[in-house]
Order: structure tokens, then C-alpha cells, then sequence
């Protein structure tokens, strides 16, 4: 399950006019992931990038990509990510109606499947499909921006659902995303995190993106 925790490198705050190069420094920084944020301007108010950036990223690392849908009806845009090159796809709990369907559709499509949850929406909502899936997204800010500040309660709830995979003898990963930064990945990791996501900490991070992704590691190791 879990082992050294991982960084999945969000391009929200990445210079879109050089994304390649970004994406390209992030992993010599050592990232694990590079984290795709695609919103709908509905179910968050923004709207952001779609297949066509999930491809240009793929061309640009071998790396896992990591597809965060923020968009009403996501079923409808499972299939078209994976084809763009997602390695896994992460959907909203309060996005869908029919919470196993799309998982299965996920996996059907050749991705791992992802849950997320906003901050205010407890575990309970997924609890029945826990064994489904590979990865659970606690959200640390309410999902729409880079650059918001982490919500600390949330801490509280990446314990639980430590605690629950440990019961159950699940092995799925514990990713959390928003407002992770050099104080708040040892925050996030001593509750139980393995994944955390960080866009404004790497992209725009004193000292550029490499420097900024080896000091947000070495913060994730130093557990608070
Ligand atoms: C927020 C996105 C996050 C965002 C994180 O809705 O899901 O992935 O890019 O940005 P930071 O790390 O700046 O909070
Ligand atoms: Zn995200």
C-alpha cells in the first residue's frame, strides 16, 4: 500500500506557455505524478483544461498522469481522459448519482479509480465502495483554485479513513490536495496520507520548481 509517500505535481500553477518544460522539471524534481485539474465552470466555478492538455502532458513524461475530474456528470468524460493518456481518474462523490458505475467504468477503461471528497462531505458517502476502489482524494481545500489554504479539520478525516483501510486490510492510497505546502505535508502525512498534491508549493515555490519539489519531500518526511 503504502511506503515512501508520493508527490503528484498538480500543472494548475504551472506557466501553461511552457507546460512541457514544467512538466519535464517536475520530474527531475522527483515528482511521482503529474496531477491534472479538469473543472467544468459547474461544478466548480472554474474552468480549466481538458483531453487535449491530458495528451500534450503524456507527450511530455512518462509519468503517471493523475486526472482529477471536477465536472457534473463525469461518466461522461471517463473514457475520452483515458484514451488522452490518464493513468488513473479521480471523480467527485458529490458529482455522481451512481457512485459504482463510474467506477467501474473507470477500471473498465484501463484507469485506476479515484473518489474524492470535499471538505465538508464525510467518509460515509463512499464507505460502500472502499474495497472498489485504488485511491481516495480527501480534499484539503474546496475543490476550483490553486493557492487557497489548507483546511485543518480535514486532518482529522484522513486519520479515519487510515484507520478504516487498516481494518478492512484494504490497500488503497490516502491522496489529499489543496493548500499542501512545507508545513502542512508533515500535517498531512503524520495523519495518513501516501499521496499528496501540490501545485502553487512546486510551481511556484522560491527557488524554481526542482528546488521547490525536493524541499516539499524532504518537508513530507519530517512528520509533525
Ligand atoms: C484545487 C485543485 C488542486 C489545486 C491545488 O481545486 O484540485 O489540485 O491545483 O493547488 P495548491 O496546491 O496551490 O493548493
Ligand atoms: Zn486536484
Amino acid at each position: 500500500m503504502t511506503g515512501a509517500v508520493r508527490i503528484a505535481a498538480s500543472i494548475l500553477a504551472a506557466d501553461f506557455a511552457h507546460l512541457g518544460e514544467q512538466v519535464a522539471s517536475a520530474q527531475r524534481g522527483g515528482a511521482d505524478a503529474v496531477h491534472v485539474d479538469v473543472m467544468d465552470g459547474r461544478f466548480v466555478p472554474e474552468i480549466t483544461v481538458g483531453p487535449v492538455i491530458i495528451e500534450a502532458v503524456r507527450r511530455s513524461t512518462p509519468l503517471p498522469i493523475d486526472v482529477h475530474l471536477m465536472v457534473v456528470e463525469p461518466d461522461r468524460q471517463v473514457e475520452r481522459c483515458v484514451r488522452s493518456g490518464a493513468t488513473s481518474v479521480t471523480v467527485h462523490a458529490e458529482a455522481t448519482t451512481h457512485l459504482h458505475r463510474v467506477i467501474q467504468q473507470i477500471k473498465d477503461a484501463g484507469a485506476r479509480a479515484a473518489v474524492a471528497l470535499n471538505p465538508a462531505t464525510p467518509l460515509g458517502s463512499i464507505e460502500p465502495a472502499l474495497a472498489d476502489l485504488e485511491m481516495v482524494l480527501l480534499m484539503t481545500v474546496n475543490p476550483g483554485y490553486a493557492g487557497q489554504r489548507f483546511i485543518p479539520s480535514v486532518l482529522s478525516k484522513v486519520t479515519q479513513l487510515r484507520d478504516w483501510i487498516a481494518a478492512r486490510r484494504l490497500a488503497l492510497d490516502v491522496q489529499v490536495d489543496g493548500g499542501i505546502n512545507d508545513t502542512t505535508a508533515g500535517q498531512a502525512v503524520a495523519a495518513g496520507a501516501t499521496v499528496l498534491v501540490a501545485a502553487s508549493a512546486i510551481f511556484q515555490g522560491a527557488g524554481g520548481i526542482e528546488t521547490s519539489l525536493r524541499r516539499l519531500r524532504h518537508a513530507a518526511m519530517v512528520r509533525t
